[in-house]
């Protein structure tokens, strides 16, 4: 079928998620907001839109520097590795971005530079004191609402002092009333509307102070170009990905000028402040029109509580799609929570959700359908002859089900958006019950049979073309089934009539089987505490359990270096003269090294191994030429070198032999 609307030039639309922070990997929560994008794009596309994504990863910053000492690494090289597995993941859901912006990414940071320095050259940043409660050993400042007790540090707990530190501040103040004006005047600006009302209660209302937008207490991040002890700020440096995402400030603006401003962003609900206060401030700073919506999705939960590595709640999303496959996994992530508020996540609510709905109401409906038309048409379709009242009803519910759907899909409302694709699904079952083919059959009514058969099959095309944003696989199956391949589009949803008599249909296995609960729950967990203990290197007491079959051995490629790579890295004898506890971190200790004729403090993440107290007098290998970092607050300068075996137990390398410190390793 040809559409008119097909030839009227495409609109555009451009969407972004969160680029996530890489500092561990992504889990459940992240996916959500991702699974939602692509949902939105593959909606638009059906209807026409040329539709632009864009996710990726927000790389900088202490967190993720501190992180990355922790375990030993470089902040590029832990970062590639968690990026990696962020791009399996999104493969792995088939999620279909058009870009995937990573803010160490060079024409990203020469873009930021850039941008710092036409807001200074404008006025819009200037150079002052930062001055309030720091405290000393977290090297963090802290405003007034943030202190506990009075003035303590609300992360370590230890009296804070007035202090002023050299800053870049936006000027953020000047924009509140243009902010307010700006939601007046667009009231979607910022969705659902109770996220508006807690940005002007919270944070407009009683006026806005200027934002400090640089730091120098760590250097992992973008040089401020004309003042490089200063990195910017990042959330300046991430929101901006929306921006370079689509080539501004490179060589090549065609998408941005293409797709720029956003249509929407989407966001949970905690960086909304972020985005509708800071983010359009920016914009209107830079002279750049401003995004048309920002959405404010609610928490997924898990028993009501936040997903948290530390308290082992996490519920990763890899597991799930192994055992039960993309489409079921979206098709719940979309239906079960309310996109605005916060929802709970169980494995019982996933189960029961999949026999229900999948298995009882869609996969019920398609092979009940297709093996109707085997039996009693021999897999070719008939065409409809005796039409009834009864008819009307499931055509009239079948047509309009779209223009539902699209006004629910536009609210970004996805699942009462399924509910309605669901009634028609029930509707359609409860068709078949009411028109009885097999009396119709058994009572040689073809005529009738005919018409049931027809309209079943066109009802179950409809269903397949409005699944198809939300399950791909489900929605090409379903008509690979009833021999219509090929592209669609959304308005043939709208119509009836689609389908051609004499269409050989191609019956296929069943599409969701029904599953024990009892037995899935217990693989779900299985799969998912696997996976929790693979990535935290936790591994649990093995004494009771029997021994496991020796799994195969993967051989992990290997990149080759040349013996001139190798001689960069100066490694070093060195003396452990003192080592103490982190003032402030949990997991690291501050060793004092002799090497030769110097001393050099280095920070390590052994803590869980060594005693500090044990350490003294021993000598310990160090990589000297490492880039020193700042790790909360404490200089590190090199990385001193252990080895760690398969069950994450850790031991530092020394020499055979006694040798003096300061010896050179080659
Ligand atoms: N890097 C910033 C975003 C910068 S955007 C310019 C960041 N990253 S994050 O990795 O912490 O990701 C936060 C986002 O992940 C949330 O805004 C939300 O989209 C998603 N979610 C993370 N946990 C979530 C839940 N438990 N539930 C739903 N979504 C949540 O903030």
């Amino acid at each position: 079928m040809f559409h008119k609307e097909r030839m009227i030039a495409l609109k555009n639309f451009y969407l972004t998620t969160p680029i996530y922070y890489p500092s561990d990997n992504l889990h459940i929560g992240h996916t959500y907001t991702t699974v939602a994008a692509d949902t939105i794009k593959r909606y638009k596309k059906l209807q026409g839109y040329d539709v632009f994504f864009t996710t990726g990863s927000d790389e900088h910053g202490q967190k993720i520097q501190e992180k990355a000492a922790q375990a030993g690494m470089s902040p590029q090289a832990y970062v590639d590795k968690i990026v990696a597995d962020i791009k399996v993941l999104w493969n792995m859901l088939e999620i279909d971005y058009d870009s995937f912006i990573r803010s160490t990414d060079p024409k990203h940071e020469k873009a930021i530079a850039d941008i710092f320095k036409k807001l200074y050259d404008k006025g819009e940043i200037y150079k002052d004191q930062y001055e309030g409660a720091y405290c000393t050993p977290c090297e963090s400042f802290w405003s007034d609402s943030q202190l506990v007790d009075g003035n303590k540090c609300p992360d370590c707990g230890r009296e804070t002092h007035l202090a002023k530190e050299e800053a870049y501040f936006f000027r953020l103040s000047k924009y509140r009333d243009k902010l307010l004006k700006l939601y007046e005047d667009n009231p979607e600006f910022i969705q659902p509307e109770s996220r508006k009302n807690e940005m002007i209660n919270n944070f407009l209302k009683d006026g806005l102070d200027d934002l400090s937008v640089s730091r120098s207490s760590f250097d992992w991040g973008i040089k401020v170009p004309f003042d490089e002890k200063h990195v910017v700020y990042v959330w300046i440096d991430a929101l901006s990905c929306y921006l370079t995402a689509l080539g501004y400030g490179t060589e090549d603006e065609a998408n941005f000028n293409k797709f720029w401003p956003a249509d929407v962003h989407l966001v949970g609900k905690e960086i909304v402040r972020f985005h509708t206060i800071i983010w359009p401030a920016i914009l209107m700073a830079l002279d750049l029109p401003l995004p048309k919506k920002v959405f404010g999705h609610g928490w997924i939960l898990f028993e009501d509580d936040k997903m948290s590595k530390s308290k082992g709640n996490v519920i990763y999303p890899e597991p799930i799609i192994e055992l039960y496959g993309i489409d079921a996994f979206k098709y719940f992530l979309m239906r079960e929570f309310s996109f605005g508020q916060d929802g709970s996540f169980s494995r019982e609510k996933f189960l029961q959700r999949l026999n229900s709905d999948l298995a009882n109401d869609l996969g019920n409906l398609v092979s009940r359908t297709v093996s109707m038309i085997e039996k009693y048409n021999g897999g070719i379709l008939p065409s409809p002859k005796a039409v009834e009242e009864l008819d009307q009803t499931l055509i009239t519910q079948a047509t309009e089900t779209a223009g539902k759907v699209e006004e629910l899909m536009d609210k970004l409302n996805f699942s009462n958006a399924l509910e309605e694709i669901w009634k028609l699904i029930r509707r359609t079952n409860k068709y078949v019950d009411e028109t009885m083919p097999w009396i119709l059959a058994r009572d040689g009514n073809t005529e009738r049979l005919d018409t049931v058969l027809y309209n079943l099959s066109e009802s179950l095309r409809i269903v397949s073309i409005l699944i198809q944003p939300f399950m791909v696989r489900t929605s090409d199956e379903i008509r690979k089934q009833l021999g219509v391949e090929g592209a669609v589009n959304w308005e043939d949803a709208k119509t009836w009539g689609f389908l051609k008599e004499g269409t050989k249909l191609q019956k296929g296995g069943i599409i969701f089987p029904r599953l024990d609960i009892k037995v899935e729950l217990e693989r779900l967990n299985t799969a998912n505490n696997k996976l929790i203990e693979k990535r935290t290197g936790a591994r649990k007491e093995t004494k009771s359990e029997e021994k496991k079959p020796e799994a195969p051995v993967e051989v992990e490629p290997v990149e080759e270096i040349t013996i001139d790579d190798f001689a960069k890295v100066q490694l070093k004898v060195a003396k452990v003269i003192a080592c103490e506890d982190h003032p402030k971190a949990d997991k690291l200790l501050v060793l004092t090294l002799k090497v030769g004729e110097e001393t050099r403090t280095v920070v390590s993440g052994i803590k869980q191994w060594y005693k500090a107290e044990d350490l003294v007098g021993k000598k310990v290998i160090v990589v000297a030429n490492l880039k020193p970092v700042k790790l909360r607050g404490v200089e590190s300068r090199g990385m001193i070198m252990a080895a760690e075996d398969a069950d994450g137990n850790l031991t530092l390398l020394s020499t055979l032999e006694d040798i003096a410190d300061g010896s050179s390793i080659s």
